[in-house]
């Protein structure tokens, strides 16, 4: 994949991901399916975008019994997914599972894994029994994820620079929460601009509605590109 900007396809309908797809190349970005356009539309989504040339993002954050994530990693593998992701929390043996199931050839799905879910604070940790700050809990998970064979974490653009110093620049950062200035945060708390995410060391930006949801997604989808390329 060499676009650093990968488009997340939250739609639930066939004919408005073909809308936006047709206009687009696989050059131009990645594309993300999620939990809504999966459970929508099923793995043939999947193989359709795959057959276009799309590098495809699986973000089904599978956290299940090692065996079960390993089959649903190697199913994954066999869609012809440009990346896979688990929860961390999930463990080591899991991690290790997972990565077992997308195999060893080169040309096997990168395999991330989701740390702590940017949507809990240190109080929704506490409510279910976790009594340590956020951040400490992300450095835990993305080093658990590096020594157990994962290739990155998704993480949010605030936590990147850290994590690279502690885990190396070769370690994948996938940051969504990205909003380009002078758009809407919607849900996201902790936003950031592509350049600057890209500047903190994120390998891969994540971006919605910003995209999907604008009168002219394609002219926003370039001039983030543009707003990115040349910056290091
Ligand atoms: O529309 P927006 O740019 O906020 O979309 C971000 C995408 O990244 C969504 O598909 C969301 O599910 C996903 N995501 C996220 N935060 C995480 C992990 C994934 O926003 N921590």
């Amino acid at each position: 994949m060499k676009s650093k900007v990968i488009v997340a396809l939250d739609f639930s309908s066939e004919q408005r991901v073909m809308d936006f797809v047709e206009r687009i190349s696989p050059e131009l970005c990645g594309l993300k399916v999620g939990k809504e356009l999966f459970t929508a539309l099923g793995p043939r989504i999947v193989e359709v975008l795959v057959e276009k040339g799309f590098s495809v993002f699986l973000d089904l954050k599978y956290h299940d019994i090692p065996n079960t994530v390993e089959r649903a990693c190697a199913a994954a593998r066999n869609l012809g997914v440009w990346m896979v992701n688990v929860h961390a929390l999930g463990g080591s043996e899991m991690i290790a599972a997972a990565r077992r199931g997308v195999g060893m050839e080169s040309d096997r799905p990168l395999l991330t894994a989701v740390t702590v879910l940017t949507s809990m604070d240190a109080a929704a940790l506490r409510a279910i029994g976790i009594d340590v700050a956020p951040e400490t809990l992300v450095k835990k998970l993305a080093g658990l994820a590096q020594s157990s064979g994962a290739d990155g974490v998704v993480c949010s653009a605030n936590e990147t620079r850290e994590l690279t110093s502690i885990l190396g620049t070769k370690f994948i950062k996938v940051t969504p929460g990205i909003r380009p200035l002078g758009v809407s945060n919607d849900d996201q708390k902790r936003v950031m601009s592509p350049i600057k995410a890209i500047k903190e060391g994120a390998n891969y930006l994540v971006i919605g509605r910003p995209i999907i949801q604008a009168e002219d997604p394609v002219g926003v989808l370039t001039r983030v590109i543009d707003d990115i390329t040349g910056v290091a």
